[in-house]
């Protein structure tokens, strides 16, 4: 039997996820394929109870989906109960588990591919959106010393300090205005420097007061090099493009649907290859 999996969303069109999944898919040799589902809000209800079926891995959830298919499912794994939000969910037999593996993703990126564990480190998160939220759970779990989140709209940040840090302490509020000294790690989880967004040529925060040293992370993917990044290579210090923790959130939802473990150079080589061809570049 021929097995599925897919992208649930609206929309989906831009997805890289077909790409690569597909691509991990037949270097394992698994007689599997990885499709869009493009699913209006209306026929969310359908859609998730279609993954019950026996050819069905699972799926990916995305925007703006990933709060509403909470009580569509029978069970909540890791810690996407708590972060209220679910990217990866997996068939088992007719049961419908749901995962976040986007903030696992995340640190799994930062070991892997910039040496960076984030245990022990002072971090800061710039921005305070969904996108931030899974970063900031995974970084508490992953034992950082300290996540500061600061955000355009510092209510925001406040609330979601609270949120993922309780009274711990770890999880604090840092005034947008504050020069970023001191930490370890600076990650952009703004739309700031996307291509397409609300402003691509833009930094998100200055990076003069960066010491040396400091790891600089955008989670954003497109275009690879980033105005952050740009200048934070210009100042010496070293970095990690978004691309990474789309590829590990993916991998980790690959290694949930299939048990195999996934070939991460594969489904980088997929990703850029897509990404290139996206470009009008080589394929
Ligand atoms: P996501 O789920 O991708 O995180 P989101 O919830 O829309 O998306 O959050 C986008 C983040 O980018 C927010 O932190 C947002 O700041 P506000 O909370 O103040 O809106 C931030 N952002 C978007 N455009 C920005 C800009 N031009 N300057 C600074 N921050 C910006």
């Amino acid at each position: 039997m021929s097995r599925r999996a897919g992208i649930i969303g609206h929309p989906v069109a831009h997805s890289l996820s077909p790409a690569f999944q597909s691509a991990a898919f037949a270097h394992c040799g698994l007689d599997a394929v990885y499709e869009r589902w493009d699913t209006p809000p209306g026929a969310l209800a359908a859609r998730i109870q279609s993954l019950r079926a026996p050819d069905m891995l699972g799926a990916n959830v995305t925007i703006p989906y990933k709060e509403a298919v909470l009580p569509l499912l029978d069970e909540l794994g890791g810690q996407s109960a708590r972060m209220g939000a679910v990217n990866t969910i997996v068939n088992r037999e007719g049961r419908l588990f749901g995962f976040n593996t986007d903030g696992t993703g995340f640190v799994a990126a930062l070991r892997h591919e910039a040496g960076f564990d984030p245990a022990g480190r002072k971090l800061l998160l710039l921005g305070a959106g969904g996108a931030a939220r899974g970063i900031a759970f995974a970084l508490v779990e992953a034992n950082a010393a300290a996540v500061a989140i600061t955000n355009r709209t510092p209510e925001r940040a406040r609330r979601l300090a609270r949120e993922v840090g309780g009274a711990t302490g770890i999880v604090t509020a840092v005034d947008p205005g504050e020069p970023p000294s001191g930490y370890d790690c600076i990650v952009n989880c703004t739309s700031v420097g996307m291509h397409g967004g609300p402003d691509p040529l833009a930094l998100p925060c200055s990076l003069e007061a960066a010491g040396p040293g400091t790891l600089v992370v955008d989670i954003v993917y497109a275009p690879e090099q980033t105005p952050f990044l740009v200048e934070a290579a210009r100042r010496g210090l070293p970095v990690l493009g978004g691309l990474p923790m789309l590829i590990y959130q993916g991998a980790l939802a690959f290694e949930l649907w299939t048990g195999v473990r996934a070939p991460i150079d594969v489904m980088f080589a997929a990703a850029r290859n897509e990404l290139a061809r996206r470009a009008g570049g080589p394929t």
